[in-house]
């Protein structure tokens, strides 16, 4: 059975694009065919996992509305099971042009449908904006991840992320999960280690247990072009990715 994960969170700089690519690389690890969706118009990740830029001829877009066929429009990357949907500048239009469709909201769950039985996960890397792209995203989900720092303004902006999740459960995907993963984070700063046990008690069981700490090689490792499992396999942030990939593969197991 597939899983189809998003990755979001209105928030900006939150590790959305990191998480999404360090996962690729830990599932594709661990024996598991990935196809990697990119819904940002920073095309960060298509950027990071191939030879693709923003310049991309095609994005996931031209699949929703314009029927280009999905084969021409996917990318292989320099690891073998793993499939990228590239973003393109482009993707920027679809907030303006989605909403004009008839039921856009489930234009890519219908298309995920049609393909998914060829990955074991699909994850989808989205914008920092709780537009039209991240809608159709958790729409078609099984699991929302929710990258989150331990920052007063990241656990505020919480509060949004929450009335999303009850809006897409109420508008078709009724059985919407969620986790929040705790990133970029500094044990040794207090303010840190309080709101990560606050987001504990508030949350229990909708966190992961799974931490992903400050390590500078999750920033060298899109230079590299390879998932941090790949560049660094033996890095703090490598096990940490692991670590949470397993929980991930798990917790899977469990609802499947
Ligand atoms: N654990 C980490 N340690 C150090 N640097 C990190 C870590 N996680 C992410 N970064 C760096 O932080 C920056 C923001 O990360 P990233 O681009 O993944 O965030 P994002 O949530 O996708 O941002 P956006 O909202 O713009 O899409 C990047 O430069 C990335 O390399
Ligand atoms: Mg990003």
């Amino acid at each position: 059975m597939t899983w189809i994960i998003s990755i979001a969170n209105e928030k900006g700089g939150v590790a959305k694009t990191t998480t999404t690519f360090s996962l690729c690389g830990a599932f594709v690890e661990a024996g598991y065919r990935v196809l990697a969706i990119d819904l940002d118009p920073q095309a960060n990740l298509s950027l990071s996992m191939s030879e693709s830029t923003p310049n991309d001829p095609y994005s996931v877009i031209d699949l929703l509305i314009n029927q280009v066929p999905f084969e021409k429009v996917i990318r292989s990357t320099n690891l073998p099971n793993l499939t990228l949907l590239p973003a393109n500048n482009q993707l920027g239009l679809a907030e303006r042009i989605l909403p004009s469709y008839p039921e856009y909201k489930m234009l890519l769950r219908n298309l995920l449908e049609a393909h998914k039985a060829d990955y074991d996960f699909i994850l989808m890397d989205c914008p920092p904006f709780l537009g039209a792209l991240t809608t159709n995203a958790l729409i078609a989900s099984d699991l929302l991840i929710l990258p989150t720092q331990a920052e007063y303004y990241s656990v505020f902006a919480l509060r949004n992320m929450m009335a999303m999740i009850r809006q897409i459960r109420s508008e078709g995907n009724p059985k919407l999960r969620y986790r929040l993963l705790l990133t970029l984070f500094d044990k040794r700063n207090r303010i840190h280690c309080s709101l990560a046990d606050h987001l504990r008690t508030t949350f229990s069981n909708g966190v992961f247990e799974s931490v992903i700490e400050i390590d500078t090689k999750l920033r060298e490792s899109p230079i590299a072009g390879q998932p941090i499992i790949y560049h660094a396999p033996k890095s703090r942030s490598a096990l940490q990715y692991r670590f949470l990939a397993q929980e991930i593969i798990q917790y899977v197991e469990e609802k499947n």
